[in-house]
């Protein structure tokens, strides 16, 4: 089923675009057997110091946050404090998802605009698709620093409204982090689960109205 009247596809950038155990899977060898438990409370930590500063009205920019969540699991998992810059540097340079430059392909020649709505600051996105040689694929990238504010604050997902002077249900916004779906979804988006690793979707009195194994598949739904 197509989704019709579509202006821009926004795609949220960290676990979406861009594989965030990277940085760590790069270090397997150094880090051994813990490095994905490693990778995975790193990036939650991360997120819930997104959250709580947003509910505390704490803002700190995503890569300070990203510093301290860092700390905080190296400290956690015993984690030789010689790797810490070795591990920032890599998270500026995380890989993106293999399909990713195909999906871009494939929406350039769709005449829809091509977006990024990431917690990440400006300098950090711009580097992650640089880094990528991705970065003339999007029309726009929108960071949360603009509001002060983190993910699923609204005033986030207001941003490409305002932008193109759209309205909601005319963005088709993609995430593979559950609870991003269901702040887009709320807000009005055409919200997109990107469930590439056969996850539960979160009970949040929300159901996202599509859900896609790799980005390949928006091809056929935009
Ligand atoms: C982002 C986080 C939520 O890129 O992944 O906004």
């Amino acid at each position: 089923m197509k989704i019709e009247n579509v202006t821009a596809c926004v795609f949220d950038a960290y676990g979406t675009l861009f594989d965030v155990n990277s940085a760590a899977a790069k270090c397997k060898e150094k880090l051994g057997d813990k490095w994905e438990g490693f990778a995975n409370a790193w990036r939650t930590t991360q997120l819930e110091y997104t959250w709580l500063r947003s509910l505390m009205k704490k803002y700190k920019n995503f890569w300070q946050i990203t510093e301290d969540s860092l700390d905080h699991t190296m400290a956690t998992f015993k984690i030789d404090k010689n790797m810490r810059e070795e591990l920032l540097n890599l998270y500026k340079e995380l890989i993106p998802y293999p399909e990713v430059k195909e999906c871009l392909d494939g929406l350039k020649s769709k005449k829809i605009k091509i977006a990024i709505l990431s917690n990440g600051t400006p300098d950090l996105l711009k580097r992650l698709v640089e880094s990528n040689n991705i970065q003339n694929y999007f029309d726009d990238i929108m960071s949360v620093e603009n509001v002060g504010v983190y993910k699923p604050d609204s005033k986030v997902y207001e941003m490409p409204i305002k932008k193109y002077s759209c309205k909601p249900e005319n963005i088709c916004f993609l995430s593979s982090n559950t609870w991003d779906v269901s702040g887009g979804g709320i807000f009005g988006y055409n919200a997109i689960w990107v469930n590439r690793f056969n996850k539960i979707f979160d009970k949040l009195d929300y159901k996202p109205q599509h859900i896609i194994n790799n980005l390949n598949q928006l091809l056929k739904l935009v």
